[in-house]
């Protein structure tokens, strides 16, 4: 990923999906425009990013965390940890809230050019407000910088302590305001590396608050790790956490439900002999046996039996359907875990029978 890929994604917004063609006029349509809607359907599907309930919240306290933290004193920056299972969608979430932004404050409407700006006077320099770069397993310092470096189109080489000091100086040129780390539970501080990789973020940190600029932090299961275990970083950490969708409360039953009418509203348009309620209703609860809650889960599996039952010219929702659909090695352990759970027989009788006799 680079900046100029970043400026791509962020600008070029446009929907991969065809307009919808009711069920029945599809069915009057010549072969050919039947093929090649087909063809746009089931590829523009899978690349699909359906607004989440509860991102919609995260999305939410993000905006705020960073309106206030360009109103703090330079010094004094809060870090922004976004911290959730594996696969939960902490990635697609966190790009997705960025370059919305980068939207709103990029409004250059050419895909293929990064904007410019002058950061003194008679100095252009490209325009690159947002940097995201992904940890890897044993990163460095010196990969650190590479990857910042290598975002904003710079050479890597070189010793630490020259990286470094480029790194600072090009965060300034290009106008960063925002440093998205992804991976960051790739970071153990069982070794010396790791340990300055730590104090390196803080470092960093402490430079992008010079510049008014934020810095986040987006990995799983941070709580228990050395990240969250730091008292530099712990006291100025705002936690966003990210969780799947649950189904023990009223108000997961409800957010539940809510984000499969969502998903309703964007879909059935183009699965039109499927009424409402399908999944939020009538399936709410066989789709979340098989995903957990798990919205990319969630998605590959409405969306891959929907397109099944129309290529097979099915007017109707089946659990047949729903079943040939394989999801991600995760979600199919979990499933035969609740399934091995529900299946269990009473252990009473034997319970009872130790209990008598003893
Ligand atoms: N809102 C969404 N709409 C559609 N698909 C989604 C959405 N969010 C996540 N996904 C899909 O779910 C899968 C996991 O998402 P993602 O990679 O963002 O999760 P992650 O939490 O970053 O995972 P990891 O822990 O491996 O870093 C991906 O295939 C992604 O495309
Ligand atoms: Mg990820």
């Amino acid at each position: 990923m680079d900046a100029r890929m970043w400026h791509r994604q962020a600008t070029f917004t446009q929907t991969p999906l065809p307009d919808p063609v009711p069920v029945e006029q599809f069915d009057g349509l010549p072969p050919g425009e039947q093929d090649a809607y087909w063809t746009q359907l089931s590829e523009g599907l899978p690349a699909l990013v359906v607004p989440s309930v509860l991102t919609a919240r995260a999305e939410q306290r993000l905006d705020r965390l960073v309106a206030v933290n360009i109103r703090r004193p330079p010094g004094a920056k809060s870090v922004i940890g976004i911290d959730a299972p594996f696969a939960v969608g902490k990635s697609t979430f966190v790009k997705a809230w960025a370059q919305g932004a980068y939207r709103n404050r990029v409004a250059s409407g050419a895909p293929e050019v990064l904007p410019t700006w002058t950061p003194e006077p008679e100095l252009s320099a490209d325009w690159v407000p947002q940097v995201y770069i992904t940890l890897r397993a044993a990163s460095k310092i010196k990969d650190i910088n590479a990857s910042i470096l290598a975002f904003l189109g710079y050479p890597s080489e070189g010793l630490v302590r020259v990286t470094t000091t480029r790194v600072v100086k090009v965060l300034a040129t290009h106008g960063v305001r925002l440093l998205i780390v992804d991976d960051v539970h790739m970071l153990t501080t069982t070794h010396a590396d790791g340990r300055a990789v730590l104090d390196y973020l803080k470092f960093l940190n402490t430079e992008l608050g010079e510049l008014g600029a934020t810095m986040i932090l987006v990995g799983a299961h941070l709580e228990s790790g050395p990240l969250y275990q730091d008292p530099q970083i712990v006291g100025r950490l705002d936690k966003i956490t990210l969780t799947p969708y649950e189904i023990t409360t009223v108000g997961g039953r409800a957010d539940w439900q809510l984000f499969l009418r969502r998903l309703e509203e964007l879909l059935l348009p183009y699965f039109d002999t499927l009424p409402t309620g399908t999944f939020s209703r009538e399936l709410a609860g066989h789709v979340w046996r098989r995903t957990q809650g798990y919205v990319g889960d969630t998605v590959r599996l409405v969306t891959e039996a929907m397109l099944a039952g129309f290529d097979d010219a099915q007017d109707l929702m089946t659990r047949d359907l729903m079943q040939a659909v394989a999801l991600s090695a995760r979600a199919a352990a979990s499933e035969a875990d609740l399934l091995s759970a529900a299946a269990a027989p009473s252990n009473r009788r034997n319970r009872k029978q130790r209990a008598d006799v003893s």
